[in-house]
């Protein structure tokens, strides 16, 4: 299997992502999962992530803490769209599980130092934050690294939390742009591919007749979520984002996208946090993403359930 790290700031889809690589053991080995302040504060976000795991059964799980900030701009979050623990909708118990003593950056360094070289996938649900700090602290690291695949970003769509640019790369554009710069191969699975997924009553309905408790609890966070997205998007269903990073892993096919330039936008206060993406080539600027803009929406939601029968 494939070793990854999680690295997320749940969150009812990081939620749904962390699900669905416990749900495939043969193709994925997750080292560990490193928490980071983003839809939440940071101590939100790791009581959600230990939530995740307590639910499905998985408390042997390292759950590593990271950032409480970004790196230069002050913590903006999403309490508007998920509500005020990051994880409304379901009530769960407060998770027993501990938190490692390990700082998330010096897990990723460690980890990424330790393993073979070109064998660890970073995948990201939230702001970069630790991986800039990583890459920060030891730039060593950037070349060891087998791909990173992130959720963030937008090129067609446009932005979701301003006009110009998408939550996860708006929180820490700086962390983005230390990422892009790195040289590690990166994947990005932008608002072009995402709002492509609805969470319509259709798919909603085939996740509630798995019937585990898992999957209800999945009904329950979808549910709540849509509520903002319905509305802002007059669809049916919201768009379900950080599964896709996952998703890519088990089945890149479902995918597809272009190698291209992508930079972030980080002096205009206007469009900071954006995407800047050469998706034709018309700035000479070297290719240093691929960047995805379509999706298999039907094979996704296959893969989803199919995934969450296991759990
Ligand atoms: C991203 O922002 C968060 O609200 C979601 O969890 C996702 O990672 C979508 O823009
Ligand atoms: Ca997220």
């Amino acid at each position: 299997p494939r070793k990854i790290i999680i690295d997320t700031d749940p969150g009812q889809d990081d939620a749904a992502a962390l699900m669905l690589a416990f749900a495939s053991p043969d193709e994925l080995e997750l080292l560990g999962i490193t928490t980071v302040a983003g839809n939440v504060p940071l101590t939100m976000t790791s009581r959600n992530a230990r939530i995740v795991c307590e639910l499905c059964g998985e408390t042997d799980r390292r759950v590593f803490e990271g950032a409480d900030r970004p790196m230069v701009r002050p913590l903006v979050t999403a309490e508007h769209v998920h509500g005020k623990t990051g994880l409304d909708g379901a009530v769960l118990p407060e998770p027993t599980m501990v938190v490692q003593s390990r700082h998330a950056v010096d897990f990723i360094i460690e980890t990424i130092r330790n393993e073979p070289v070109g064998t660890v996938t970073l995948c990201t649900l939230g702001p970069l934050t630790n991986i800039g700090l990583a890459l920060q602290k030891a730039p060593d690291i950037a070349p060891r690294v087998k791909e990173l695949v992130m959720m963030g970003g937008g090129f067609s769509e446009g932005g979701n939390i301003t006009p110009a640019a998408e939550f996860n790369i708006y929180v820490d554009p700086h962390a983005a742009a230390a990422v892009l710069g790195s040289g590690m191969p990166v994947t990005i699975m932008p608002l072009d591919v995402t709002h492509q997924l609805m969470t319509t009553k259709a798919r909603v309905a085939r996740m509630a007749a798995l019937g585990t408790k898992p999957a209800k609890v999945m009904v329950e966070w979808l549910e709540f979520f849509e509520r903002f997205d319905e509305e802002k998007y007059g669809s049916d269903g919201g768009p379900l984002h950080d599964p896709t990073v996952v998703a890519y892993l088990l089945k890149p096919e479902l995918f597809s996208g272009r190698h291209c330039n992508v930079e972030i936008e980080l002096q205009s206060e206007l469009t900071v946090g954006m995407t800047v993406v050469d998706w034709w080539r018309v700035s000479g600027r070297t290719p240093n993403a691929t960047f995805m803009r379509s999706v298999d929406a039907d094979g996704f939601f296959d893969l989803l359930i199919e995934r969450f029968a296991r759990l």
